[in-house]
């Protein structure tokens, strides 16, 4: 699969470490940074990961900062955007079973390496349910 991946100084060495997985893994990975510890500004990577999403260049999107709530909610402002930050392996379940996420987010500062990959794991083998919880996302858009 193509996944989008974007970090702020927060999250940049959690993603360094899965954007090394996710190729292992045989994907192919857009990187849109941050590339280094310097301060920047979470919006700007939620914007890239966003863009990738929309025009359909990536199948899912990772999104990480320090806490995971400002690339979150940042993210989540975009049109056909569902981001779930996710802190367990039920979220992750959940996020794709029930929301139809197509990002996941990570808290930098919060979760650990080995526990984003299994998070990661979940999150892309897990499908959509559909049915009642289609008419709830649609829902969502305004
Ligand atoms: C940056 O220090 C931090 O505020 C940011 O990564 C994030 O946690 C914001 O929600």
């Amino acid at each position: 699969m193509i996944i989008s991946v974007g970090a702020d100084h927060g999250g940049f060495e959690l993603k360094d470490s899965i954007v090394n997985y996710l190729k292992k893994s045989g994907h192919e990975v857009l990187d849109n940074g941050t590339f280094s510890s310097d301060s920047v500004d979470y919006p700007d990577f939620a914007k890239l990961v966003v863009k990738d999403i929309q025009q359909e260049k990536a199948r899912f999107g990772i999104l990480i900062c320090g806490s995971g709530i400002g690339i979150s909610i940042a993210a989540n402002r975009h049109p056909g955007i569902r981001a779930a930050l996710v802190t367990n392996k039920e979220f992750a379940k959940l996020s794709r079973q029930h929301n139809n996420a197509n990002i996941i987010v990570f808290g930098g500062r919060f979760t650990s390496f080995e526990e984003a990959k299994e998070y990661i794991d979940i999150f892309f083998i897990t499908a959509f349910e559909g049915g009642r919880h289609l008419n709830r996302i649609n829902k969502i858009e305004v």
